[in-house]
């Protein structure tokens, strides 16, 4: 039996990994705890006698988390402030949940000389030039005033910790860097009706519900959209083969779905007017990146991710076209 922490059970990755594992019989011996604060998105899973819940908070509720890290065999610490919005506006608390809580998980996983899978993110890479390497590129953040960066920074900083504890005593940890994973019930709907919920989420919200989307300084910088079909595929190979991603980082993106903001506007109204009977007006605005997120905020115009690395350890690459992952997502609305 093979016994797995997810903290953060509830959010966007944690859900995805959770209902899919259970349903895979390559995972049958697999037993899952996880850990949330919300059991929302968990809602959706059937019951599962493999899967125990514990609303547990990662900051409150220490000694009882620790107490399920110590029975685990492989720990996925998943809870992070994620959205830019926040970055902007409550840069301690991203420091503080995002770096201050996960260190002290990392640490008690190396002490305790547990397996650990850890979300770095691409926004570790900054403003540079892609396509991105894990071991080569170098990241490159804005001046201090910007607190966008603090979250690259507060996920660089850790990276680097995770390495530093392997060279002073072996850790078993393997490294993940999502580049835009997209799927259904990405952030949550009272987030997007405050104007703080990640691109697709705030796209949909904002031509269904207020029709009126806003393309922030005109809507030119492309990301890389990947599925999260692919992106938790990517994560079940990494489970299943410690050895060959054993102290590795590896990118999980899509190269080849790499679109402008304005694209992804124009695909999303395409699509929401093919797949509703009435006729959807939706009218595009500009607006400065200051006016829509505040001062501290700067953008990355490209974000290309190499794969080479998974792709080589463990022979990953991603399937899904973005018009397939919004279709997923329409259709799960
Ligand atoms: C995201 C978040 O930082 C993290 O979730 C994550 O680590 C990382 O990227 C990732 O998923 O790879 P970003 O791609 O900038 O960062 O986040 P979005 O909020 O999805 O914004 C994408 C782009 O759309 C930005 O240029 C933003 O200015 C623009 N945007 C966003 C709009 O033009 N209009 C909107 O209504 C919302």
């Amino acid at each position: 039996m093979t016994r797995l922490l997810i903290l953060g059970a509830d959010g966007f990755i944690g859900y995805h990994l959770i209902s899919n594992i259970l349903e895979d019989k390559i995972f049958d011996d697999y037993v899952i705890d996880g850990v949330d604060t919300n059991f929302q998105r968990l809602n959706k899973l059937k019951n599962n006698n493999r899967f125990n819940f514990f609303q547990y908070d990662i900051k409150k509720n220490q000694k009882n988390v620790d107490k399920l890290i110590e029975k685990a065999d492989i720990i996925m610490p998943l809870v992070a402030i994620a959205t830019p919005k926040i970055y902007v506006e409550r840069p301690m608390d991203v420091f503080e949940l995002d770096f201050e809580e996960n260190l002290r998980i990392v640490k008690l996983c190396h002490d305790l000389n547990k397996r650990i899978i850890f979300p770095s993110t691409s926004e570790v890479y900054g403003k540079g030039k892609g396509p991105f390497e894990e071991d080569t590129t170098d990241l490159v953040y804005g001046p201090i005033q910007y607190s966008r960066w603090i979250y690259a920074c507060s996920k660089q900083l850790l990276d680097r910790v995770i390495f530093a504890l392997d060279q002073k005593r072996s850790f078993r940890f393997t490294l993940f860097r999502p580049f835009n994973w997209v799927g259904p019930y990405l952030d949550s709907l009272e987030s997007s009706s405050e104007g703080s919920s990640r691109l697709i989420t705030q796209l949909l919200n904002d031509a269904i519900i207020r029709k009126e989307i806003t393309l922030v300084d005109g809507g030119h910088q492309k990301r890389c959209f990947t599925d999260v079909r692919d992106g938790i595929e990517a994560l079940k190979l990494i489970l299943l083969h410690e050895k060959i991603s054993n102290k590795k980082i590896y990118n999980i993106g899509n190269p080849w779905n790499n679109l402008s903001v304005r694209e992804v506007s124009d695909k999303v109204i395409y699509l929401l007017n093919k797949k509703s009977k009435i006729n959807f007006l939706v009218s595009v605005s500009v607006k400065s990146s200051k006016e829509f997120y505040g001062a501290g905020y700067q953008d990355v115009s490209n974000r290309i991710p190499s794969i080479n690395a998974i792709g080589n350890d463990l022979n990953w690459s991603p399937k899904y076209s973005f018009d397939q992952s919004l279709e997923n997502i329409l259709d799960n609305i």
